[in-house]
């Protein structure tokens, strides 16, 4: 992703560097547990799909279709879905189309909802999770009139119950729910995508971390219609283009989203592995109690130094000072498949 000029993206006495990613870290030779996109994808099924729709690239895309089936996926009408290039352009729409008074975001988060909403000229006011990063509705100020959160939450893997966040909204205010990862959740229990009934809420969806397209960039919002059609008055003409629609039709349908659902049952699986193996070594705590995602946050208390010696021996993982909420004692790790989380499991009880 571009970088933002650290004056624009974060108040000058910040130390978080809100334009860093997972993607500056992976190199040649290191094996990659700093991105969160799913290993081995897009699947065949999906490169074909998108290869036949080469032929269509010279007209202007059309997201009719598209719109229609995010709209069946969820339950909703097609006038409360806005399709995205990649949920990093909902946060800029966001926060050019909406003049809050009164921004915060929940942290721990993915910075780019903060740096969007600071690169606009808001103001925005942090909530930073403690402990072990329950979201107390009451953690949110009453005066708050736009309020992003992420479920499950990157870095922290942390997945809120829906009634938390549903809490959260009221009238006046404009509540952001990141749901990015949401398809990461086997059954995704604590979706809010297909709620209506709750005033100002905005749900933003990413397909570029389960099926592998970040270099598509391919999202979308589901939001009430008049905030839609802000969105839309926002939004740069054509931005998400013929193949990304295509896409967001394919990885829609009940097949596609029950393939997502079965990848997230073996992703639980290969977390529940890795926690065991984190558990059983001295010097590292994994935060949370209940990790949900296809992510952990690990810290090591008085260690700095790990993820450098991680590097030397060949693995690159997220590091966490750049967010919100964490300092240098802090690592995010992807869950890969077993053999791949035991060998770093090894290398990592000898860094320690
Ligand atoms: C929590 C979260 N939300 C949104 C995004 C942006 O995703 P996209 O690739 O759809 O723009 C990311 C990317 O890392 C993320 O981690």
């Amino acid at each position: 992703m571009t970088a933002l000029l650290p004056s624009e993206s974060a108040p000058a006495d910040d130390p978080h560097d809100l334009a860093h990613h997972g993607d500056a870290e992976v190199g040649d030779g290191l094996v990659d547990l700093a991105v969160n996109v799913r290993a081995d994808t897009p699947p065949a099924w999906l490169t074909e799909r998108l290869a036949a729709s080469l032929s269509g690239l010279a007209a202007y895309p059309d997201a009719t279709a598209a719109r229609a089936a995010v709209a069946g996926a969820h339950g909703r009408d097609p006038a409360e879905v806005w399709p995205v290039a990649g949920a990093a352009e909902a946060f800029v729409l966001l926060a050019r189309a909406l003049r809050p008074a009164r921004p915060v975001v929940v942290h721990p988060q993915f910075t780019e909802p903060e740096a969007a909403l600071r690169a606009a000229g808001h103001v925005v006011e942090r909530v930073v999770l403690g402990g072990d990063l329950t979201l107390h509705p009451g953690d949110v100020p009453e005066a708050a009139d736009l309020v992003v959160v992420g479920n499950p939450t990157n870095p922290t893997s942390v997945l809120h119950p829906a009634a938390t966040l549903a809490a959260l909204a009221r009238p006046g205010r404009v509540l952001v729910v990141d749901e990015a990862f949401a398809d990461t959740v086997p059954g995704e229990p604590e979706s809010l995508a297909g709620r209506t009934d709750l005033p100002g809420l905005v749900v933003l969806r990413s397909l570029t971390k389960t099926w592998g397209l970040a270099g598509l960039r391919v999202g979308y919002v589901l939001a009430p219609a008049n905030l839609v059609t802000r969105l839309a008055a926002a939004a740069p003409p054509w931005s998400v283009s013929t193949p990304a629609l295509v896409a967001m039709q394919a990885c829609t349908t009940t097949a596609a989203r029950a393939e997502a659902d079965r990848a997230a049952v073996a992703l639980r699986g290969d977390r529940e592995h890795l926690l065991v193996a984190l558990r059983r070594l001295d010097g590292v705590e994994v935060r949370g109690s209940d990790p949900a995602s296809s992510f952990l946050l690990l810290r090591v208390p008085g260690r700095t130094d790990v993820r450098a010696r991680l590097r030397d021996r060949g693995w690159a993982v997220r590091r966490g000072d750049t967010f919100p909420g964490l300092d240098g004692e802090h690592l995010r790790v992807a869950v890969r498949d077993r053999t791949t989380m035991d060998a770093f499991v090894d290398v990592l009880r000898e860094v320690l």
